[in-house]
């Protein structure tokens, strides 16, 4: 390895010693750590800023400053900071970089703005209001001001409110979303899902860290809005609650093996897809963390945030599933980007969440 690279690793450790040596037991300190906010009920209001870092020990500079901020963030505010695949090579760490990690590849459908993905770091700050989140994440950026803004997007969740161990909010469309993620009351626990285990092949400093996959998605909201509500229920494969076509409540399955041929849910249905439940089809194993962005009649949708630690098993065995479902006709992915979420509080910031 390279001095630079190890000078990196060690900026990386250094950020974890400070946060075992400061953190104790207080549960809200450890709540504030990078990686544990993913798993807090989300804020309502967020701002999402991917940047750019010069090469060499500017980009690790950059990273330092803002994981320390976000590792320190409190007062309401959560936030994290990840790692997209092009930091790792501007660090002199290629060798470091998650298994997985690559830059967001296009998937069928997508109409990817340059100016709108990758980035080599994404900073994420939500808070109570739109204004706090962005003052936050504002001030923050001065401490790195090599890194330029590639894209910034300002999210919000509506109605956010948690049911059965799960955070809900309603998109654009008039949904409600979150029912289908992992709950914190049942089923295996979210952080599970998230969090990368030891021995599961990924770098030893990457464990406890998660893949974050970001989605600019557009809808096309006028004709989505020109449907009749049964048809948009038809496309969903849910209603508009969250209840089940067949009935059955936002929080249970439905039995789709009693539904061979998709007369209560329709097949291609974006629920069913997702989630089939057919053998040899596995659940998917991610934590989404949408938020509605709005920023006039031709530019609003939804900012899919998904958190997992396999991006086979989370998010892109799904997306390909999703492939010319027709949701697709109402939507158009526009951005976004893979990255690398880092367990900065380096304690065990799970057991207090929830
Ligand atoms: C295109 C815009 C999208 C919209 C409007 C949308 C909307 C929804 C809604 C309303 C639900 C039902 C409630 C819930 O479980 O949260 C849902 C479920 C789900 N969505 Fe999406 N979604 C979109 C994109 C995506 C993408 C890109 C993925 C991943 C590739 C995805 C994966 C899932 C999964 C895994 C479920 C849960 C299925 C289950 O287990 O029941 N969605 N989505």
């Amino acid at each position: 390895m390279t001095r630079r690279g190890a000078m990196a690793l060690g900026g990386l450790a250094a950020v974890c010693a400070m946060a075992s040596a400061d953190s104790g037991d207080d549960p809200v300190f450890t709540a504030a750590g990078s990686l544990p906010a993913v798993l807090l009920p989300p804020a309502p209001h967020i701002v999402m800023a991917a940047l750019d870092v010069p090469p060499g020990q500017e980009a690790v500079r950059a990273f330092a400053a803002l994981a320390h901020l976000a590792r320190d963030s409190g007062g309401g505010t959560q936030a994290t900071i990840a790692l997209g695949a092009s930091w790792f090579d501007k660090a002199g760490l290629a060798g470091a970089r998650p298994t997985a990690l690559t830059s967001m590849p296009p998937f069928p459908g997508d109409v990817l703005d340059d100016g709108l993905v990758h980035g080599d770091l994404l900073l994420q700050v939500s808070a109570a209001t739109a204004e706090r989140a962005h003052q936050v994440s504002t001030s923050w950026r001065r401490t790195a001001p090599s890194a330029r803004v590639r894209w910034e997007k300002r999210g919000f969740r509506p109605d956010s409110r948690l049911s059965d161990g799960r955070a809900l909010a309603r998109n654009l469309f008039g949904f409600v979303e979150g029912h289908g993620n992992p709950s914190f009351r049942s089923g295996p626990p979210p952080a599970e899902v998230v969090r990368v285990a030891p021995g599961s092949g990924e770098p030893r400093w990457a464990v406890g860290g998660s893949y974050q996959v970001v989605r600019v998605i557009r809808f096309a909201t006028r004709l989505w809005d020109a449907e009749p509500v049964h048809v948009q229920e038809e496309v969903m494969g849910r209603r508009r609650d969250g209840t089940w076509l067949d009935g059955t409540a936002p929080t249970g399955r439905p039995a789709f093996d009693a539904d061979p041929d998709g007369k209560l849910t329709p097949l291609d249905s974006h629920t069913r897809r997702a989630n089939p439940g057919t053998p040899g089809v596995p659940a998917p194993r991610m934590l989404r963390r949408g938020y509605n962005y709005h920023e006039g009649p031709d530019s609003q949708g939804m900012l899919f945030v998904a958190f997992q630690n396999d991006l086979e098993r989370g998010f892109a065995g799904v997306q390909r599933r999703l492939a010319g479902h027709p949701l697709d006709r109402y939507t158009l992915t526009v951005g976004g980007g893979y990255y690398f979420v880092p367990d900065i509080s380096c304690g065990d910031p799970f057991e207090f969440v929830i």
